[in-house]
């Protein structure tokens, strides 16, 4: 793994992801946004890489905004728009992409802790501001414990900060994992957490109630 953000370039690792399946973590937000009654909506995926997840979330019944940086992968984003309910690439930074679009899903796959910890702090304070009530965030995060961790300038988190992440949210899963394993550049020492949460429906009510909850 490149030390700075600005040097990774992640071409190569998104050529070999065509043709894989959907990443776990797509189909258990689905899920979890369904449990309250949903089929539709607006999902925000946040480093889309070769727009798998996307196409699943499109075909299932979801607007989808893929965002990434990789100009590689813009071919393969623009093909994903008419499927479904039609996939918007967005290519760039996220953390410089401003604003998210109202979500109904926010999906973010092996991506947010590549960023630095500014600009995930930001990206961060968008995702929780798209947000929508009843809307389910699905990420993973590594841990102090990844390889990763020492000598890269990316965004690890200890679980004490993660509780600060969700902080409002509705947790409906979260798991820590460590193992010895292998990654795109070779083998690698795994810490990741995966979290689904939910902003509360009742956030809605607060609003338009004007209580102070
Ligand atoms: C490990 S890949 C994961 C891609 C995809 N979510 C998946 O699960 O296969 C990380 C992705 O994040 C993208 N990425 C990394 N830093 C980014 C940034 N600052 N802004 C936008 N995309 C970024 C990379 O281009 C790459 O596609």
């Amino acid at each position: 793994m490149q030390p700075r953000a600005e040097d990774r370039d992640f071409s190569a690792y998104n050529a070999a992801q065509h043709g894989r399946t959907v990443r776990p973590l797509a189909v258990r937000a689905v899920t979890a946004h369904r449990a309250s009654g949903a089929t539709s909506g607006t999902a925000v995926d946040l480093g889309a890489g070769a727009g798998i997840e996307a196409l699943y979330l499109a075909e299932v019944g979801y607007h989808v905004h893929a965002y990434d940086v990789d100009a590689s992968q813009r071919d393969a984003l623009d093909a994903l728009r008419d499927h479904g309910a039609g996939v918007t690439a967005r290519l760039g930074r996220l953390e410089e992409a401003g604003a998210l679009p109202d979500a109904d899903i926010v999906l973010s796959c092996a991506t947010l802790s590549f960023l630095t910890p500014p600009a995930f702090t930001a990206v961060w304070s968008q995702l929780r501001a798209c947000l929508q009530p009843g809307g389910v965030v699905a990420v993973d995060l590594f841990g102090e414990r990844d390889d990763w961790a020492a000598g890269t300038d990316g965004s690890f988190f200890s679980q004490d900060e993660i509780d600060g992440l969700v902080d409002g949210l509705e947790v409906l899963e979260r798991e820590e994992r460590e193992h010895d394993g292998r990654s795109f550049g070779g083998p690698k020492h795994w810490h990741v957490t995966e979290v689904i949460a939910r902003r509360p429906v009742q956030d809605a009510r607060s609003a338009a109630d004007g209580s102070a909850g």
